[in-house]
């Protein structure tokens, strides 16, 4: 199966983008398969039986700059009759996975009008916990379990099709004690006073 892996973060591509570490996780369950990796400057490369999109939540919506690339990428999909299946992970910084329910949207929406197939959507909330710990530890067992599964799900097709919305394993108030503490520490190393942090 040829499959491709689109890091939709404007971060750089290093362990500081929890995209990042979602695409080498997801990479790591594919292996076997012929997986290629894009970003938003990607030109792609066909055939692909898959395509999968991890990206943030910028403002509700998809990053600009891989909103633009959609755009440039359909008009490919739709003059050359491409029949793709799209899968989608986002990521978002509040704890509720539900926040990236808009995003999902506009992504079911762009797959119907590039003519492309729909997979199915993972929601990942929490994403300031995916860079501290490994996937599948700590606050990054559930995201496990949900990529593991979107893998089997790409990878023999249909098990669980409907879109999954994966909480960390923090609870709610650790999660928010641990982003305080975070961003003070931030605040602290570019000299913020406290009534600035
Ligand atoms: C410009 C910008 C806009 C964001 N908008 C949202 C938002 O609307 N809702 C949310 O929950 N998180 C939002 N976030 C947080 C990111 O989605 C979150 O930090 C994510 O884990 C970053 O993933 P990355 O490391 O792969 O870039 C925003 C972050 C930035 C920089």
């Amino acid at each position: 199966m040829k499959i491709t892996l689109v890091h939709g973060s404007p971060k750089k591509e290093n362990k500081s983008s929890a995209t990042r570490l979602i695409i080498d996780y997801l990479a790591e369950q594919l292996a076997g398969h012929e997986v290629h990796r894009a970003n938003a400057n990607s030109r792609l490369s066909f055939p692909m039986d898959v395509i999968v999109f991890v990206f943030p939540l910028y403002v509700d919506g998809i990053p600009s700059h891989l909103l633009k690339a959609l755009q440039s990428w359909q008009d490919l999909f739709i003059a050359y009759h491409i029949k793709t299946k799209v899968y989608v992970v986002v990521n978002n910084g509040f704890y509720e996975p539900g926040q990236n329910y808009p995003a999902i949207a506009m992504m079911k929406q762009w797959c119907k009008h590039a003519g492309l197939l729909w997979g199915k959507a993972v929601a990942v909330g929490g994403g300031g916990s995916i860079t501290a710990a490994a996937i599948g530890k700590g606050p990054n067992k559930n995201l496990a379990d949900a990529l593991d599964q979107l893998a089997l799900e790409i990878t023999e097709g249909g098990v669980m099709l409907e879109d999954d919305y994966v909480k960390s394993n923090l609870s709610r108030g650790l999660y928010r004690l641990s982003a305080h503490l975070v961003f003070r520490l931030r605040g602290r190393h570019y000299h913020a006073k406290l009534k600035q942090q």
